[in-house]
């Protein structure tokens, strides 16, 4: 098996890594969410394990298995991804933010199913906490990797989000270059500037990512 010839890159590092979309109530039966099928985040999972990374992978629903190897944790909402990822990122030496977090919630999500009556319909919403930010905030922070997923501009937000949330990296792709697609096309944006990969299968991708990332750990 492959796993054989994958260098142990990551050889007994701890890694911490969300992935796929969350989920946020309006109702028992209705959710807000975002579109995220998951395959990158548990693509980087994978990758990390063979490369000899002790792995957690907090992740929001998604038809996935977990990879083998790798240390599932299941949520559903942001603030649930949030708690699970604040009580493992002290122990962690690498995390790596892949989910596509709900920026808002419903204030109140109601406890019975809301019955359609008039025309239209406001659902009053409030700001879910950064899980990135936060964690890359903490003096105790990981190496910690960010992903941007836009629609356009993608090199100005990207290297927004970098400064931003303090990263020493962040992996941007265009949606129409990855969203629900077996292979994707990113962009590696760290202090010494702008590293494109080549358009490939998401493990490929998740590889280049990882050999990336472990030279500048090294480097730090
Ligand atoms: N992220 C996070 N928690 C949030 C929102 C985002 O951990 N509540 C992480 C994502 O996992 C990703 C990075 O932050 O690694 C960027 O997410 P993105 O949605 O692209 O950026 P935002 O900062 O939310 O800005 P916006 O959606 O306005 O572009
Ligand atoms: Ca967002």
């Amino acid at each position: 098996v492959r796993a054989h010839f994958t260098p142990k890159r990551l050889l007994g590092q701890r890694v911490l890594i969300t992935a796929g979309p969350t989920s946020e109530a309006i109702d028992p039966v209705r959710v807000v969410t975002n579109l995220s099928s998951g395959r990158m985040g548990y693509a980087l999972a994978l990758e990390a394990a063979r490369a000899g990374a002790c792995v957690t992978l907090v992740s929001g629903p998604t038809a996935l298995p977990c990879p083998y190897g790798v240390e599932r944790v299941d949520v559903r909402s942001a603030a649930e991804m949030h708690a699970q990822v604040m009580t493992r990122c002290a122990g962690s030496d690498l995390f790596i933010a892949v989910a596509a977090v709900a920026d808002y919630r419903p204030v109140a999500p109601s406890a019975q199913k809301i019955k359609k009556s008039a025309d239209t319909l406001s659902i009053d919403m409030v700001r879910n906490p950064d899980i990135l930010a936060a964690v890359a905030s903490r003096p105790d922070a990981p190496f910690c990797v960010g992903f941007a997923a836009e629609s356009h501009d993608l090199d100005a937000y990207a290297q927004g989000k970098r400064v931003a949330k303090k990263l020493p990296l962040v992996v941007g792709n265009l949606v129409s270059d990855g969203l629900g697609s077996d292979d994707n096309q990113v962009v590696l944006y760290d202090d010494h500037g702008r590293h494109p990969l080549p358009r490939a299968a998401k493990t490929e991708v998740a590889r280049a990512i990882l050999e990336h990332v472990s030279r500048l750990m090294k480097e730090a």
